[in-house]
């Protein structure tokens, strides 16, 4: 067996300009965890997620995968290393079928069709819709096709970047328990949400942030019971 991994990012600070949005971030994620970041928006969740992916222009603090220093490398580099971000709201190429939409994610050091194969295992309803341009997908099938395109990459930690958003009630619940099956793989997951309780339900930590800080951090597997989480959210 390798060595566990484990995703740590520690006194991250990050700058729109002269805006010092990020105040010195400290979080971790290992593999086959589900950890949230919850916050209101404009917290800085997103701005979290584009600095560990490489997408900030400034940038300070630690962000490391086992040994390695991820905070200045560029993103290509970080999401081949397995960090892999899946943005919030983006479609996928909308005037492409969802298969050449899979394809162009394949790397070129992978088996394309072995690799397709695999990921329509996770995502079965997607394997319906192949021959369909991206556009005419639902919501809900439009956020599969983004995380299927993240799997091709071989991700071993996933960013997801309020995946539930706009998906109706059943998708959600269907959208959990891909994320269950992406962590009995292995992959770590870092989801941040608006949407608590469904984030909670998948969660053993919790990072509440506010303002650009970490305001609580909790573990345990009924955070969607604890009263101290929850006074600090909507839900
Ligand atoms: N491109 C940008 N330029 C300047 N300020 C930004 C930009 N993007 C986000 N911000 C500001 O940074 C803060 C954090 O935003 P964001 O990370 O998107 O929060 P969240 O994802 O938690 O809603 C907010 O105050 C937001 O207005
Ligand atoms: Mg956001």
């Amino acid at each position: 067996m390798a060595e566990p991994q484990v995703l740590q990012v520690s006194d991250l600070h990050a700058y729109y300009g002269q805006s010092h949005v990020l105040q010195g971030i400290s979080l971790r994620v290992q593999e086959a965890e589900c950890v949230a970041l919850l916050g209101r928006n404009g917290v800085g969740k997103t701005t979290t997620f584009l600095s560990i992916a490489g997408l900030m222009a400034k940038a300070t603090g630690h962000v490391t995968l086992g040994d390695r220093a991820l905070l200045g490398q560029p993103p290509h580099r970080i999401a081949r290393l397995g960090v892999v971000y899946v943005p919030a709201g983006r479609r996928a190429f909308a005037r492409l079928t969802v298969k050449d939409n899979l394809e162009m994610a394949v790397p070129r050091s992978i088996n394309k069709q072995q690799a397709i194969e695999d990921v329509l295992s996770v995502f079965p309803g997607l394997r319906e819709r192949l021959t369909v341009p991206a556009g005419v997908l639902s919501g809900g099938q439009n956020q599969m096709l983004k995380m299927a395109r993240a799997l091709l990459v071989k991700p071993r930690f996933l960013l997801l970047d309020e995946p539930t958003e706009g998906l109706a009630p059943l998708v959600v619940q269907q959208m959990g328990v891909h994320i269950e099956q992406l962590l009995a793989r292995g992959v770590g997951v870092l989801i941040a949400e608006q949407n608590a309780r469904f984030t909670l339900r998948l969660s053993r930590r919790v990072y509440v942030l506010g303002k650009g800080v970490i305001k609580l951090e909790r573990s345990g597997d009924r955070l969607y019971d604890d009263q101290e989480v929850l006074s600090h959210l909507v839900v």
